[in-house]
């Protein structure tokens, strides 16, 4: 029976382009998820789009002289074009600043407000006299009270980590004038998160199968006690409050952004001329919502969202599951945007291509725990492990058969002891690798898929197809068709990580159309393996990298400027 999968994936701010930290911490994972789930045959919808809002944009809009607008579009397209180059196939990618995301964010402020879940009340933010304007936290910078940091900003100091208020740093000054901040009194909105405290524990104790580090940071959260929260901002670049007299104050960035999820489904069913279709995403308590994101944004996701929903509606689908990865550092460094300690996305596919990446970010995923990056790990597993274990053997089977059998398949002969442990194999992978899946293990994932590339290898050197086929051409073109078929499993089993390469396995085995559209199903993939069937001349699917690559490109790092 097919199922249906809502994924919902971390909306990034459209402030600069995307490097691998991003990557690996949720958009691969989701994407490898999603089509997993499709090649199953259940309903997908994967959204997510630019954060368009929040003071990430306006400051880089600040600092080059445009506008937020024009930060937006410029990285909202390059976020789209990056998507496309290295396959992350989203239903829907759009961004904060639609009508309909509007629409849908002052439907729920409205609902809430009404229920009595959103109130105002007064609270003293920093103001500017020089700039004649309130200041949001990362406008105002300061020392930290805690470790002496210098420029810590007024949400968090980068030194040690710890969360502040603008009020608690010492020498506070404006990013804009440098000037001194006062604090005066604001109306703002307030989330009432404290009337869900029980109803979000109650429900936290029906989710066993969350990972441990979202359980953990969940539950903390929670036993501290829920405090109310300020959705509302003095700025005038956001979603704006849906009533008279609050022109000069915006939505804040958090509390709309989480609503992309659902205001997304609406869109996207709508773009497709079915309004309605959102509703089995969201109100069928049969489907499964996921939520990919890094660990930062764990309470916003597993807590203030789910409250959001409970307090608009209770037919919505409250998450089913967060998994959240953890960071990836990059030669054991954090990536850091301003000291370019980063390896971009747009430039890493450029100079190479996507599956090796996806390969490395997948194997290397962190999942359980953080994980590094480095150059030389990148070549080493690139040559070592994609080249030598599954590129070689896709490359020796099909170039083998293709200039033996007169670029067709031969015939099947009977089936030995060897033979058929080879296909147990090639069946039990399959499951393996589609069970590791569900429970969103992508690293064992990809792992049990390149033990069966592994278990084929070692098949191909105890038959030798090279040296029967001067004795005995049947029985090499036999061994050479379960190769084959067990290739036709693999391409398959290795199609959410690797789609690119996969799509061409499946043409140089002669077949045509959209890799998606194949079925995650051993019985299907063996058979349609057929004596005679016309292959097209293979070309190696990875290219082997010269051990200078990780020297030159670990010398780029920290020097060109973003
Ligand atoms: N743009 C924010 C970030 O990157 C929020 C992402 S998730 C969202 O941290 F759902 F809240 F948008
Ligand atoms: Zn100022």
């Amino acid at each position: 029976m097919s199922e249906r999968i809502f994924i919902g994936v971390a909306w990034p701010y459209a402030n600069g382009p995307l490097h691998l930290g991003h990557l690996a911490g949720c958009y691969l994972g989701a994407d490898i998820f999603a089509r997993y789930h499709r090649m199953r045959g259940n309903d997908v919808l994967m959204v997510s789009g630019s954060d368009t809002h929040g003071t990430p944009i306006t400051i880089r809009a600040d600092q080059e002289g445009i506008t937020p607008a024009e930060v937006v579009e410029r990285y909202h397209a390059e976020f789209l074009d990056t998507w496309q180059r290295l396959g992350i196939s989203f239903d829907l990618f759009t961004h904060t600043n639609t009508e309909n995301h509007e629409r849908v964010v002052h439907d729920i402020f409205l609902k809430l407000l009404d229920q009595g879940y959103i109130y105002t009340d007064e609270m003293q933010l920093a103001y500017c006299p020089g700039c004649r304007r309130f200041l949001p936290d990362r406008y105002v910078e300061g020392v930290c009270p805690n470790c002496g940091y210098e420029r810590a900003r007024g949400d968090q100091c980068d030194q040690c980590g710890r969360t502040l208020d603008p009020q608690e740093l010492v020498r506070a000054y404006c990013i804009l004038c440098n000037g001194a901040p006062e604090f005066r009194d604001s109306e703002h909105f307030f989330l009432k998160l404290s009337a869900f405290q029980e109803q979000l524990l109650e429900w936290i104790r029906e989710q066993p199968h969350w990972r441990a580090n979202v359980s953990n940071q969940t539950r903390s959260f929670l036993e501290s006690g829920l405090k109310d929260r300020a959705i509302t901002r003095d700025l005038t670049w956001g979603v704006p409050i849906p009533l008279e007299g609050y022109e000069g104050k915006r939505i804040y960035v958090w509390f709309e952004a989480v609503i992309g999820y659902l205001s997304a489904a609406v869109e996207w069913a709508a773009n497709r001329g079915q309004a309605a279709d959102w509703e089995s995403f969201w109100k069928d308590p049969e489907t499964r919502s996921y939520y990919f994101i890094g660990k930062d944004n764990i309470p916003f996701h597993s807590i203030i969202w789910p409250a959001m929903i409970m307090g608009y509606d209770d037919n919505l689908n409250l998450p089913y599951d967060v998994p959240a990865n953890e960071f990836l550092s990059l030669e054991n460094r954090k990536f850091s945007t301003s000291q370019n300690w980063a390896v971009w996305v747009p430039d890493f596919l450029d100079r190479y291509d996507p599956d090796p990446l996806r390969y490395l970010l997948s194997i290397n995923m962190p999942e359980a725990g953080d994980a590094d990056f480095s150059w030389a790990e990148f070549v080493r597993r690139n040559n070592e492990e994609l080249v030598a274990t599954y590129g070689n053997l896709v490359n020796r089977v099909l170039s083998f058969t293709y200039r033996n059998f007169d670029g067709r398949i031969p015939e099947p002969g009977n089936a030995d002891e060897i033979d058929r442990q080879l296909l147990a194999s090639a069946r039990g992978a399959l499951d393996e690798v589609g069970n590791s899946l569900e429970h969103t293990r992508f690293k064992t994932a990809i792992g049990q898929a390149f033990g069966l590339a592994q278990d084929a290898n070692r098949y191909l050197d105890t038959k030798a197809p090279w040296r029967s086929i001067k004795t005995d051409r049947e029985e090499a073109g036999s061994t050479l068709f379960v190769a084959l078929q067990v290739i036709n499993c693999l391409k398959v089993a290795l199609a959410p990580f690797l789609p690119f390469s996969s799509q061409k396995v499946h043409e140089f085995l002669g077949f045509d159309g959209a890799i998606e559209l194949e079925n995650w199903d051993y019985e299907a993939l063996v058979s349609a393996i057929q004596g005679g069937a016309t292959l097209r001349q293979p070309t190696p699917l990875y290219t082997k990298l010269d051990v200078q690559v990780a020297e030159l490109e670990s010398q780029r790092l920290g020097n060109e400027t973003a």
